[in-house]
């Protein structure tokens, strides 16, 4: 089931975000988030942080797995996503660093490091709720357009449109990684909770075709359609397309 919950802006649905995710570890203290990076979920981890250090959240009995990562960067890179987790939530909150999982984007072995992720993911018990962002062109996770629905954690070549979109982290787009370590569409389907979060107007037509029109491996993300608990979260820009007036 797909649940649409309409937010006034960024910060309104970084609020309403972080309240779901509250609501997660509050039921179950030692849960197993899916966490993301990029733009779209900074707000909700900064929210999470402030409830945190009011003292109304508490991280100590969390695990986290992170969709992705980008390959050939090392933790300490500041373009790598470890890097950013560290730095946009985990340094803030209580959270055990040795249960924060991440690929290691320094594996040059990529069999090897999908199927050690993908290890880890079922040691840990699944993920309880996965937090998603949404690509401009549909991808989710790093699942560009076209590929199978049935992936696991794969090391995928990321497309022009995608180095495009991040290369605004880096100095140039030839400095933006071209292949990338993410959780497959099947891996991402596997958890229990979905939490799609999305916002802005550059946003609005890939939501429609997402979560309006057909399931099909162009729009990777109109798979969730299928899932059966997803909640996105979407600003009035992001809906600006769709006629679903709640
Ligand atoms: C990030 C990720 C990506 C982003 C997506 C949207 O871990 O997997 O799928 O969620 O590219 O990025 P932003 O939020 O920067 O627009």
């Amino acid at each position: 089931m797909m649940k649409i919950i309409r937010a006034k802006d960024y910060k309104d649905m970084s609020r309403k975000a972080a309240n779901i995710i509250s609501a997660q570890v509050i039921m179950k203290p030692d849960c197993v988030l899916g966490l993301a990076t990029g733009s779209s979920p900074v707000g909700t981890y900064r929210q999470l942080i402030e409830w945190y250090e009011k003292g109304d959240l508490d991280f100590g009995d969390v695990t986290t797995v992170n969709l992705d990562e980008y390959r050939g960067l090392s933790a300490e890179n500041e373009q790598s996503y470890a890097w950013f987790m560290h730095h946009n939530f985990f340094d803030y909150v209580n959270i055990n660093p040795d249960r924060t999982y991440l690929p290691d984007g320094m594996n040059p072995d990529a069999k090897r490091e999908c199927t050690r992720y993908e290890e880890v993911i079922r040691e840990v018990g699944g993920v309880d709720l996965q937090l998603l962002g949404l690509g401009h062109n549909g991808h989710i996770g790093f699942n560009e357009p076209g590929e199978e629905f049935g992936t696991l954690t794969h090391c995928v070549d990321l497309q022009e449109s995608t180095i495009e979109a991040n290369k605004r982290f880096f100095d140039s787009a030839d400095e933006v990684p071209r292949q990338a370590y993410t959780m497959g569409i099947q891996t991402i389907m596997m958890a229990r909770k979905i939490l799609l979060i999305v916002s802005g107007e550059g946003k609005a037509d890939i939501v429609k075709r997402a979560f309006f029109g057909p399931v099909v491996p162009q729009v990777p993300a109109s798979i969730l359609q299928m899932h059966p608990d997803v909640t996105i979260v979407a600003d009035e820009a992001a809906l600006s397309k769709c006629d679903c007036q709640e």
